[in-house]
Order: C-alpha cells, then sequence, then structure tokens
C-alpha cells in the first residue's frame, strides 16, 4: 500500500495548480487492469509518451485510488484512449468508490487485462517503473500491444469535456 510522503509548504495552491493545468488540453482516456478476476478502472488526463524504442508512455494516478494499487500490485495495465462519444464512459470512471464495470461490456485483451470496446485506440503496458511524486503514483508502461481506430478523439480543457472541431493544421513535421 502506497500513502503520501510528507511535503515542503506548498506555494501554489491545488485549485490555482488544478485551474492553470487545466490550460493545457489534453486527450482522454481510462486506464484498466484487473487483479485476482476483479477489474479496476479509472479516468486519466495525465498520459504522456515518453520513448518510441523502446515505446514507453507514463500516467499520474492519485495514491489512495483502487485502480492505482491493482496496477502496483498486478503490474499490468491497458490504456483505453476514449473517443468523442465516450464522455458518460469518462464520467462512470472518474466516480470514485462505485463499481465503475457495473453493466459495462468489456472484453480481454491479449495481454489479460480488460480492454473497452469501441475505445478510440488502446495500449497493454507492462509497468516498467513506478514512483511517488508528491500526492500521486508516476508509472511508466511499456507497451507490449496496441489497437488503433479511426474516429474522433475525446478532449479535456478548463475542466470541460470537448470536441476536437474540423479546425486541424498541415500535419506537423518533427523535429526530435
Ligand atoms: C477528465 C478527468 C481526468 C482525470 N485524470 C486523472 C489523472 O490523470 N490521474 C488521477 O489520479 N485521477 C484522475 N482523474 C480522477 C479519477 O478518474 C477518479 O479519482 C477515479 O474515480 C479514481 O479511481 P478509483 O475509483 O479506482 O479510486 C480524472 C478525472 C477526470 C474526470
Amino acid at each position: 500500500m502506497i500513502t503520501t510522503p510528507s511535503s515542503p509548504a506548498a506555494t501554489v495552491d491545488p485549485m490555482t495548480m488544478r485551474r492553470t493545468m487545466g490550460r493545457f488540453a489534453t486527450g482522454v482516456a481510462v486506464i484498466t487492469t484487473s487483479t485476482a478476476g476483479t477489474p479496476h478502472g479509472m479516468t486519466v488526463n495525465s498520459l504522456t509518451s515518453v520513448s518510441l524504442e523502446p515505446p514507453l508512455l507514463l500516467v499520474c494516478l492519485t495514491i489512495g485510488a483502487r485502480t492505482t494499487d491493482a496496477i502496483v500490485e498486478g503490474g499490468r495495465f491497458a490504456v483505453n484512449i476514449l473517443s468523442a462519444r465516450q464522455e458518460q464512459l469518462a464520467l462512470r470512471f472518474a466516480r470514485r468508490g462505485e463499481d465503475h464495470f457495473a453493466g459495462l461490456d468489456v472484453t480481454t485483451g491479449g495481454h489479460r487485462v480488460p480492454v473497452i470496446p469501441d475505445a478510440f485506440a488502446h495500449l497493454e503496458c507492462d509497468v516498467e517503473r513506478h514512483f511517488v511524486a508528491g500526492d500521486h503514483v508516476v508509472v511508466f508502461g511499456h507497451v507490449i500491444n496496441v489497437c488503433e481506430r479511426e474516429g474522433e478523439p475525446l478532449a479535456f480543457l478548463g475542466g470541460r469535456f470537448a470536441d476536437l472541431v474540423d479546425r486541424a493544421s498541415e500535419p506537423v513535421h518533427w523535429f526530435f
């Protein structure tokens, strides 16, 4: 069981931190895993790509969430990137303490973790490493398997869900 370490005096209050970082638009994903046959999942927007070779990503999970403990114990998880039509799923998996999977149709991925059908994409991962940072656990995932679908992603900005309207620029050239 991971507990929150003591921290130095805060200089920026949590609501200011949340509001300001909320100006950074993100996608929305549900992280899923299972331990002893029980599925767990939570909505996240702290997902970041870390490395291409090897394929690594990270996600920051709040200490004390059931899904956080299940991932640290089980050592594997799936990232289900939500589509623009899956706002209700994002809300379902953000309600603390509820049975997020009640009445939900999930399948088991090739890496033996639950995956949400119709997600915009999913990535199945082994936990590569994890460490505590403040009130969250930073979990690095080594991506084992991916699945992509056509569609539009769900976006999150300023505490609201949003569609990405059809205003895409020309493809950005990668400089790194
Ligand atoms: C759009 C959105 C993004 C979220 N992002 C995160 C996140 O990156 N990390 C996190 O720990 N909780 C995040 N949350 C809150 C969790 O989804 C919520 O606390 C969850 O119910 C906890 O899971 P549990 O039921 O397994 O405890 C987010 C919620 C929403 C609505």
